[in-house]
């Protein structure tokens, strides 16, 4: 929308939430509602958009509720609330991050605009901590409007409804330049378990559960630069 980029606010559903894009002054917390996030999006490793993906692995994407009910999903329960942490980009660095998140992310996602409910409990435990990126908003707890980032059922990333467990296998086994995909995975469901405050994201937790169990030797810990 015209003027937006004096208020620009992005929200992370994914690695974003624990791999921040550059230049963001607040971070905030919080859910939106409306969607259901699910491992349903082909992750695409060729920088010139062209090429084929040797192993590509799986990362979320946000499928709108009214899509998500017409479809046959293994995982049918869902909950209410997409939790992760929206980031505010200062008006000068807005079209660099623009064309930074064009360029690594948006193949296969389509943008959209849906309000984030910031956590009042993360925001206030967050005053607390020195961390140099402050995680409060000036905003308070209202709603703010934020840019997301949606895979729709006709973009050609987009995969629709799969098997838990032909998921989980094909996640272990996938592995690219930027990192091995159950790192993404695990660095995920990390991430979800601090952030929310209600019962989580039990797609993304029973995912994890499948594949510590088929790789129990597996590295489970730290980022390798895996995005998505
Ligand atoms: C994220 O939340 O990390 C994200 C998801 C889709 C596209 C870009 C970023």
């Amino acid at each position: 929308p015209p003027g937006f980029s004096q208020n620009f606010w992005l929200f992370g559903y994914g690695s974003l939430i624990w791999k921040p894009p550059p230049h963001f002054d607040k971070r905030v917390p919080g859910y939106i509602e409306g969607y259901v996030r699910r491992f349903w999006q082909l992750r695409w490793y060729s920088e010139d958009h062209r090429g084929t993906p040797e192993a590509p692995g799986r990362v979320v994407t946000l499928i709108e509720r009214s899509h998500w009910e017409s479809l046959t999903d293994h995982h049918n329960s869902t909950p209410p609330k997409v939790w992760g942490a929206a980031y505010h980009i200062p008006p000068e660095h807005v079209d660099e991050v623009r064309s930074y998140l064009d360029i690594r992310e948006i193949n296969g996602y389509s943008i959209q605009f849906t309000p984030i409910h910031p956590s009042p409990e993360l925001i206030k435990s967050s005053t607390e901590c020195t961390d140099p990126k402050p995680h409060i908003s000036s905003a308070g707890s209202e709603p703010i409007n934020c840019l997301v980032y949606i895979g729709l059922p006709n973009n050609p990333q987009f995969l629709g409804p799969q098997d838990p467990q032909a998921l989980a296998e094909h996640i272990v086994r996938s592995k690219g330049p930027s990192g091995e995909n159950k790192v993404y995975l695990y660095m995920l469901d990390d991430a979800l378990n601090e952030l929310s405050l209600d019962s989580g994201d039990e797609h993304v937790s029973d995912l994890a559960r499948r594949c510590r169990k088929l790789d129990p030797e597996g590295m489970e810990g730290k980022a390798t630069g895996h995005e998505g």
